[in-house]
């Protein structure tokens, strides 16, 4: 707990392009929580080569995606956004919470298995003990809270578990986090199949809106949604789940109601309703998308926040690491 706030941490691998889905679903909601909580934000990148990376692709990526957090109104003065592999406390804690960490417990994560069908040829160790980073990343900060969505939940009670685990053997050490369950956004579906959350992996990028497409792309993409026959813009997930993400989506970009919308479209085609929500989201991204180019032209600002947090998150992670490495028996350092 730090000046009586809770914390809340989070990681993002910049590997991928985000998503609306990504942005209504989580991001849009966050910019409010440094009011509540005190808020990291991590660019995963260590995490990221457990899968081969072009190196200056990444690079970029990662830049982008922190400038990004930026652009889409996360203050980098109140919250700390920055690179996992500028805090070499990650790595230490890892290695530590490695030998407190079972086999057992590892075989059992479905991403692992997941990934490492994927990737057949490359099953490394370290995307083996990939959770036990993860758990690192948010036991390091003390995180109270910790937004994740259902695909990383097996990972947040395995690290509740170690965390759990190492309290038993050395006193309270670790603050159990919890997932964070407050305001969660829109959960929004992929356009051409909307049974299915919308995926920044998704093979078919008609799939999902990324936040660096252009309007066009985003009102192409919206034409080419897969609705029903009825031709009725009406929110009713079973019979039309095409129709109400659209609505969701919708709802999420222009803040209006669901009957206000169904009132709005009442005796008119997809077409118009379509393109309505194109336009809308167009609307919605296009000042990030701007604020993000202006911003990854401003190096020096950029590199500053980039310093500026890595101190500061230097600083949290290495008082949490020292009460470890002395709790394990590690010998002092001397001054
Ligand atoms: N594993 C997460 C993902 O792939 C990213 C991540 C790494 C993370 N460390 C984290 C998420 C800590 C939450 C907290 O999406």
């Amino acid at each position: 707990m730090l000046d009586g706030k809770k914390t809340l941490f989070s990681g993002m691998q910049a590997t991928g392009n985000l998503t609306l889905g990504n942005y209504c679903g989580a991001l849009k909601n966050w910019v409010t929580l440094n009011d509540e909580y005190e808020c990291f934000y991590s660019v995963v990148d260590m995490h990221s080569i457990t899968v081969r990376q072009n190196p200056a692709e990444l690079r970029k990526r990662a830049r982008a995606l922190l400038t990004l957090y930026i652009a889409a109104g996360l203050d980098p003065e109140k919250n700390c956004i920055y690179y996992q592999s500028h805090v070499s406390a990650h790595a230490e804690l890892s290695w530590i919470l490695n030998c407190y960490t079972y086999m057992g417990e590892l075989n059992r994560m479905t991403q692992f298995k997941d990934k490492s069908s994927k990737h057949a040829d490359n099953i490394n160790s370290g995307l083996y003990t990939y959770p036990v980073l993860m758990a690192s990343d948010i036991l390091l900060y003390q995180a109270d809270v910790v937004p994740v969505g259902a695909d990383q939940m097996q990972h947040l009670e395995l690290t509740r578990d170690i965390a759990q685990r190492f309290n038993n053997i050395y006193g309270d050490v670790f603050t159990i986090p919890e997932a964070y369950v407050g305001k969660t956004g829109a959960r929004i579906m992929s356009l051409q199949d909307p049974t299915k959350k919308m995926s920044k992996s998704d093979e078919n990028i008609n799939a999902s809106i990324y936040l660096t497409d252009d309007p066009d792309t985003i009102i192409r993409k919206f034409k080419r949604a897969v609705t029903d026959s009825s031709a009725e813009v009406r929110y009713d997930k079973e019979e039309k789940p095409g129709i109400s993400n659209l609505i969701d989506i919708y709802r999420s970009a222009t803040g209006k109601g669901i009957e206000e919308i169904e009132r709005e479209f009442d005796g008119k085609g997809y077409g118009d309703f379509k393109l309505a929500v194109g336009e809308s989201v167009a609307d919605l991204l296009k000042p990030i998308q701007d604020r993000q180019v202006d911003l990854l032209k401003d190096k020096a600002y950029i590199d500053g926040i980039i310093k500026a947090n890595a101190e500061k998150a230097n600083y949290f992670a290495n008082k949490t690491l020292r009460k470890v490495q002395k709790k394990v028996g590690f010998p002092e350092r001397i001054r």
